[in-house]
């Protein structure tokens, strides 16, 4: 127990409902946290800890200015904290003894809906996972726009990428389910994800069920399309649940729910966005040094969110992405369309979260002129659409509402220079409200009237200086100097004396106070309240504004991805029906813009379905293999979004996924290590990429032993050739590799190099055929490594290669692999036709299978030792 004074006693009360909060307990003009609260608030926000008195003793005390609390909320929020704010119900000075109080909200990093918390071009994603036999469900909010999806996820994996892509700042799981706790826990690692336990009951599939009918109003699952899926409807339902918990009133502007699927666009995985640097660059959250900060040329928050989510979830089906290239094409052409567009989308607020501010009766007058001067621009970009060509535009014209009507209401109404606060009056516009405008009257007449008051006792009493003042203690009243004490009239009723003067009031100043005064309270009251019903006026038209609000993103989008086309020099590409893949003079473009003093030198690939579709990489350090192969896939990437790519000419296919697997990383916070990353990754592709994937591999097997990691790359190699067929570009330093260009499919390439002595060039231009040096102790002097071990490092690589001069395969060493195992194989037969033992057909039938033409060294002792291993397992069981 903190005190016993009833303000204390209040306290406590109230605190001990919001345990996993900061209690922000309003008294006046400040919040004040008490106790614990106050003790880690002070720390949080850098504040003084005071004490106050609770009756028992020194209560730990601090507080923020109520007038500039959003910037200590937001910096409670930003450290993974919850905010409760309790304010107080009732006017301190129309109640005697202690305030009634209440939260009336609860803010966690999930469910903030200022936008000065938030970050203007990403989302604020409030995730909920619920657990099933099958799978999960996840439901995905961002309560800032409203914007509310579902879908179910059928393993631990693709849950770990879904919830990447959406970078969630807070995770719902149900209070009850310790394991799935620790799952999600797992997926967040050490990143700075609250998560949250909701109530068990919001899980519950009832529960849940009915709290989504309820929010938006229906009778059936049916019509938003999540009937027969029970876990999606509960991770839905807990996200509506909890919102409403927390904001204490429905989320009025969660309007609809899409149900998506994972087949309805491309699955990125996490380690692919990540190797790719999609959206951010791979040392550090910069979007700049990113494929997105490449293509982002987007005017709103609006665009600026959805042009993320495009990048993010590439098209998948080919008529699509054709409909959003001829639309870039479109506005790529036309310059008008595009300077007009600039124009007029820079205007435009963040429509999606001024709505939801208005949803929530949240939204203040700066708000409801945001919401006006970007509505003005409606009816220019409804126009710069009306011209356009491509069915894409055409179709966002055909669905532009320039909500006249509602710009028409906010600019009769709202006074052009509102202030932010809702309850200070100057919120309407004169000659929008009778009774407004009489209160003003009011009050600019009786300002008036005061002054010829004091025009008139001056006169009358003679008294030069005589002033009329006005404070809080007394209202108004007359100021007269001590050396004037003499003549002040009888009537005047003295209130204050001091040192040089003396204050009076009389009864005719006291009548007009009231009037004025009166008038100000009375206009301040009235224009908060016709300023609400404007507000809930507006937000009944909710719909019809996120509607517009989308129709701008996507024009936006698409305005962006024309002027990167433009200003990068990207070409339209192509998409190919039989699996051509060409691209002449293809960039990186992030690589690109980096060389601000070199000259990227662009390259060509050419992938065929039959003769190459396995491209090896070869070439020193440095020398430009990891971006060259990125290069590639950052096109496909950028196709299948919309966008132009980064080359002279592209003739493409759709892929039904792009994989890239780059280099070693630690994944320390999930607990794995730098092998088992790598590991875990290559498994991934290799289980889920078909012939129409793409794969780019950017040196495998490094993490472990030379033979293992050999051994490992050419198995790979071997089946994602032969058996999975996709595209694939494998950069590596494993020049052994090289020799499987034998099999049909594999091509090598190798990046160029000036040798001149020890010195060499960096060409950066990819030729045909393989490499058989990397360079890499010419890369590690370039780095400064001091040339004593350099030296070193040159004699021993010299003494190695000698040995493997001495070791290396024969070009007849498959044929001897191949004949070693027939013998074993016949030495087994015999023994176990001596022992009368029956042989498994699957042994014989694999031998008789393999082509010898195509077998390789390693496929062949690989082949022998598992050959070797089930004979000896019928030999065993013969002999038991
Ligand atoms: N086509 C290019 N034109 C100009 N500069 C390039 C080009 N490709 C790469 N570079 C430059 O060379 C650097 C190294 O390239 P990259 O990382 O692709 O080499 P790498 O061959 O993969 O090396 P390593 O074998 O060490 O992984 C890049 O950071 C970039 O600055
Ligand atoms: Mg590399």
């Amino acid at each position: 127990m903190l005190g016993n004074t009833p303000m204390m006693k209040q306290y406590e009360e109230i605190k001990k409902d919001y345990q996993d909060c900061l209690l922000f307990y309003r008294l006046g003009d400040f919040y004040e946290m008490f106790g614990p609260d106050a003790e880690l608030g002070s720390r949080l926000l850098g504040i003084t800890l005071t004490a106050r008195d609770g009756g028992l003793g020194k209560v730990p005390m601090c507080g923020v200015p109520f007038h500039s609390a959003d910037n200590y909320i937001a910096k409670v929020i930003s450290t993974g904290h919850k905010v409760a704010i309790c304010e107080q119900m009732e006017d301190p000075k129309s109640v005697k003894g202690i305030v009634k109080r209440e939260v009336i909200r609860v803010i966690s990093p999930g469910t903030i809906l200022e936008g000065n918390f938030l970050q203007e071009r990403s989302s604020n994603y409030l995730l909920a996972v619920a657990k099933g036999d099958n799978g999960y469900g996840l439901a995905i909010a961002d309560a800032s726009t409203g914007e509310f999806m579902a879908t179910e996820i059928p393993d631990w994996h693709t849950l770990h990428n879904e919830f990447w892509r959406f970078d969630p700042v807070e995770c719902l799981v149900s209070a009850d389910d310790a394991e799935l706790l620790e799952e999600v826990k797992r997926i967040a690692g050490e990143n700075r994800v609250t998560i949250t336990s909701h109530h068990a009951h919001a899980f519950g599939a009832g529960y849940a069920e009915k709290t989504v009918l309820e929010h938006f109003r229906i009778n059936a699952l049916t019509s938003l399309g999540c009937e027969e899926k029970p876990l999606l409807t509960i991770a839905a339902g807990a996200v509506l649940d909890y919102l409403k918990m927390m904001q204490k009133s429905r989320p009025a502007n969660i309007m609809r729910l899409h149900v998506y699927s994972l087949k309805e666009t491309m699955d990125l995985d996490y380690a692919t966005r990540r190797n790719l640097e999609l959206v951010r660059s791979l040392h550090g959250a910069d979007r700049k040094d990113s494929v997105l900060g490449i293509i982002d040329y987007t005017r709103t928050a609006l665009g600026g969110r959805l042009l993320k989510n495009w990048l993010e979830k590439p098209l998948l089906h080919a008529d699509e992405i054709r409909r959003r290239l001829d639309a870039t094409e479109e506005m790529v052409n036309d310059t008008t369309m595009r300077l007009a567009c600039k124009e007029h989308l820079d205007p435009v607020y963040d429509l999606e979260r001024i709505v939801s501010r208005i949803a929530y009766g949240t939204a203040n007058a700066k708000d409801m002129l945001a919401l006006k001067n970007s509505l003005a621009q409606l009816p220019a970009l409804e126009k710069t659409l009306s011209g356009a060509r491509s069915n894409y535009l055409k179709g966002l014209y055909e669905a532009f509402d320039t909500l006249d009507d509602i710009h028409a209401l906010l600019d009769a109404s709202i006074h052009p220079e509102a202030p932010f606060s809702v309850r200070e009056g100057g919120l309407i516009k004169d000659g929008y409200h009778e009774e407004i405008d009489a209160l003003r009257d009011v009050l600019v007449n009786g300002k008036q009237w005061i002054v010829e008051l004091e025009m008139r006792e001056r006169e009358r009493t003679g008294i030069k200086n005589l002033k009329v003042s006005y404070n809080k203690v007394f209202g108004y009243y007359i100021d007269i100097t001590r050396s004037k004490s003499a003549d002040v009239p009888e009537e005047y009723v003295r209130k204050q004396t001091l040192a040089n003067s003396e204050r009076f009031i009389t009864p005719e100043l006291k009548e007009l106070e009231s009037r004025v005064l009166g008038a100000d309270e009375k206009l301040k009251e009235l224009e908060y309240q016709v300023f609400v019903s404007l507000r809930s006026a507006v937000a009944e038209q909710v719909e019809r504004i996120l509607k517009t609000a989308h129709c701008i993103a996507q024009l936006d989008c698409i305005f962006s991805l024309g002027q990167a086309a433009v200003y990068h020099n990207f070409c339209k590409p192509v998409i190919s029906e039989d699996g051509q893949y060409i691209l002449k003079d293809c960039r990186h473009p992030v690589v690109e813009e980096k060389l601000k003093d070199g000259w990227f030198i662009p390259n060509d690939v050419h992938f065929h379905p039959e003769q190459e579709r396995f491209l090896i990489i070869t070439g020193p350090n440095m020398a430009g293999k990891s971006t060259y192969c990125r290069s590639i896939a950052v096109a496909s990437v950028l196709m299948q979004t919309g966008s132009f790519v980064p080359a002279r000419e592209a003739v493409m296919p759709v892929v039904d996924r792009v994989f890239a697997r780059i280099g070693a990383s630690d994944d320390l916070s999930t607990g794995q290590s730098t092998f088992m990353v790598e590991m875990n990754e290559v498994a991934n592709i290799v289980n889920n990429a078909t012939k129409d994937s793409l794969i780019i591999l950017d040196e495998v097997g490094r993490g472990t032993s030379t033979y293992d990691g050999l051994a490992i790359a050419w198995a790979l190699t071997d089946y994602i050739n032969n058996t999975i067929r996709a595209k694939t570009m494998f950069a590596t330093h494993y020049h052994e590799l090289t020799a499987l260009e034998d099999q049909p499919g594999i091509c090598n390439y190798s990046v160029a190099v000036k040798e001149d002595g020890e010195k060499i060039t960096f060409l950066r231009k990819i030729i045909a055929g393989g490499a058989d040096r990397s360079y890499g102790i010419h890369v590690a002097s370039l780095a400064g490594i001091p040339e004593a071990i350099l030296q070193n490092a040159r004699d021993i690589l010299r003494t190695l290669e000698l040995e493997k001069e001495q070791h290396r395969p024969k070009a007849n060493q498959m044929e001897l692999f191949c004949a070693e195992a027939k013998t074993e194989y016949e030495s087994i037969q015999n023994e176990i036709e001596e022992r009368q033992v029956f042989v498994m057909p699957e042994v014989v039938q694999e031998l008789a299978a393999v082509n010898m033409n195509t077998l390789t060294p390693m496929d062949a002792m690989n082949l022998l030792y598992s050959l070797q291993k089930k004979a000896q397992e019928v030999v065993q069981s013969g002999t038991d």
